[in-house]
C-alpha cells in the first residue's frame, strides 16, 4: 500500500516523452516471438503488463534481451509452431491482453500448456475468447460458474485448429486479436465481424510481418498457414492512454501548457484527442512523416487550459477511448454543461467496475453523476471538485484519473493505494512531479 497526498490545484508546464503504447508493445512481443527471425522492438514500455507478455514468451523459449536503459527488446522469434513446453505455468500475473492473446496463440501449438494469473484477472470473464476459439477447434478447460461464465486459470491443450467466420457480440480488441492470431494457425480463411471498429494494432502488424492479412469495412479476414517474418525494427509511439492524463490535467487546470511528443495517433485510439476538442480543448496535434510511422502514425500534441464544454460520446465511439473513459469524467466535471457517455457497461469488467469506482470516488469530491439503468453515465457539473479521501481499487487507471482530479481540486485529496500504476505507468508520478510548477 502506498497512500498519495495531493495538494491542488496546480498547474503544469513542460514537454514530455511517454513510455510505448502497451497494446502496441504486447502485439510486438507477441509477432516477434511466433516469427522466423528477430526483431528490435524501441521505446518498448518495461511495466508490468509488459514484462508479464516478454516472461510468457521467454518461457516458451522466444529468445528475448532487454535493455532497460535503452528502452529496448530484442527477440529472436521461434516461429509459428517452434516453442517448447514450459517448464512452469505460464503467469499473466494482473494482464488480461497477455492471457487473452496467448489463449489464441497457444490453441494452435502442438504441445500442452496452463495459463495462470493473479486475483483480479481471475475474475474477468473470458468466455468472450474461449467460445470462438473452441469454434476453431481449440480445447481449452477453464474455471466455470454457475452462470456458466468461464475464469481463469486455462489448461490448453494444442490443436489444429480450423477457420471460422465470427461475428464478434461486443466490441473487444482482445478478443479479436486472440482469433487472428488463432487464424494464423488455422486451416482456411477466418472472417472476423465487428460490432463496431475496435483498436487495430493486430491487424496493422500482422500485415508489417507478412501475414496473409485483408482489413475490410467492419471485417477482417486472416489465411492461416504462413510463417511470419519480421521487418526487423520498431519504434514504439508513446502510449495515448498514459498521454490522456496529461492532456485532460493540462486542459481542466488555469495557466497550463503540456507538449507530448511521439504520441501514437491510431484512429481506432484516438477518440479522446476527437472528444477533447468538440469539448473546445486548446489542442494542436502535429502528425509526423516518416519511416518510424510506416505501420502506426504518431505525432505531437500541445494542450493548454481551456474552458471545456459538455459533451455527449456516443456507443459508436467508445471503443476508440474505453480506456480513456474514467480521466474523462474527470474532464466532464470541470466542463460547462452535461455531459452523456452513453452504454459504457464494459467498463464494469476491466481490472476494477470502473464505473463504480469512479462514481464512488468523484461523488467524495462533489460531482453530480449518475448512471442510468442502460448504463449510460451522466455528468451535471458545477465546473469544480474539492479534495476528499478517494480509493484506486487496486486500479491502474482509477488511481492516474483520481490524481489528476485530485491536481485540479481544490484543498487535499488522498488516495489510498497507487502501487496499482505500475501496471501501465511506473515512472507516472516522477513524471508528473516534474511538470507540476
Ligand atoms: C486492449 C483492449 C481493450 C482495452 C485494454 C487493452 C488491447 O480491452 O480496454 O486495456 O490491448 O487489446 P477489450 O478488448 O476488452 O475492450
Amino acid at each position: 500500500m502506498s497512500l498519495l497526498k495531493i495538494q491542488g490545484p496546480c498547474r503544469i508546464k513542460g514537454r514530455l516523452s511517454l513510455p510505448g503504447d502497451k497494446s502496441i508493445a504486447h502485439r510486438l512481443v507477441i509477432l516477434s516471438s511466433i516469427s522466423l527471425n528477430s526483431t528490435l522492438i524501441k521505446n518498448f514500455p518495461l511495466n508490468d503488463d509488459c514484462i508479464s507478455t516478454l516472461r510468457a514468451f521467454k518461457s516458451l523459449g522466444a529468445k528475448i534481451a532487454v535493455y532497460p536503459r535503452e528502452k529496448q527488446v530484442k527477440i529472436q522469434g521461434k516461429g509459428l509452431r517452434g516453442f517448447k513446453k514450459p517448464s512452469l505455468s505460464i503467469f499473466a500475473a494482473e494482464s488480461g491482453t497477455t492471457l487473452r492473446l496467448l489463449l489464441g496463440v497457444l490453441s494452435g501449438q502442438s504441445l500442452n500448456t496452463k495459463l495462470t494469473c493473479a486475483r483480479s484477472l481471475s475474475q474477468r470473464p473470458m468466455l468472450r475468447v474461449t467460445q470462438p476459439l473452441r469454434k476453431m477447434g481449440a480445447k481449452i478447460y477453464g474455471r466455470k460458474n454457475l452462470q456458466k461464465e468461464e475464469f481463469p486459470p486455462f489448461l490448453i491443450q494444442g490443436n489444429k485448429l480450423t477457420a471460422i467466420t465470427y461475428k464478434m457480440p461486443i466490441a473487444s480488441a482482445q478478443v479479436k486479436s486472440a482469433i487472428l492470431l488463432a487464424g494464423l494457425y488455422a486451416q482456411g480463411v477466418t472472417r472476423v465481424i465487428e460490432p463496431v471498429k475496435s483498436r487495430d494494432h493486430t491487424e496493422r502488424l500482422l500485415k508489417a510481418f507478412g501475414a496473409r492479412i485483408k482489413i475490410r469495412a467492419g471485417q477482417v479476414l486472416i489465411k492461416g498457414g504462413k510463417e511470419l517474418l519480421s521487418p526487423g525494427e520498431f519504434y514504439v509511439p508513446g502510449d495515448i492512454s498514459s498521454a490522456a492524463f496529461f492532456l485532460v490535467l493540462a486542459a481542466i487546470t488555469v495557466d497550463s501548457k503540456i507538449v507530448l511528443k511521439n504520441v501514437s495517433l491510431n484512429p481506432s485510439r484516438a477518440g479522446i484527442i476527437r472528444v477533447l476538442k468538440r469539448m473546445g480543448a486548446n489542442i494542436k496535434v502535429t502528425r509526423h512523416m516518416s519511416q518510424v510511422t510506416k505501420y502506426e502514425p504518431m505525432g505531437d500534441i500541445e494542450v493548454k487550459s481551456s474552458q471545456l464544454k459538455g459533451t455527449a460520446i456516443k456507443k459508436s465511439e467508445i471503443p476508440s477511448l474505453i480506456d480513456e473513459l474514467p480521466v474523462l469524467m474527470v474532464a466532464a466535471c470541470f466542463a460547462r454543461g452535461k455531459s452523456y457517455f452513453q452504454k459504457v457497461g464494459e467498463l464494469r469488467v476491466k481490472e476494477t467496475d470502473r464505473i463504480k469506482s469512479m462514481l464512488e470516488n468523484l461523488r467524495k469530491m462533489g460531482a453530480d453523476i449518475q448512471v442510468t439503468g442502460s448504463e449510460d453515465i451522466v455528468i451535471n457539473p458545477q465546473g469544480w471538485l474539492r479534495g476528499a479521501k478517494v480509493k484506486s481499487y487496486g486500479d491502474h487507471r482509477t488511481a492516474m484519473s483520481m490524481i489528476i482530479a485530485g491536481l485540479a481540486a481544490s484543498g487535499t485529496t488522498t488516495i489510498d493505494d497507487t502501487t496499482c500504476i505500475s501496471k501501465s505507468f511506473p515512472d507516472f508520478l516522477k513524471v508528473l512531479k516534474a511538470i507540476i510548477k
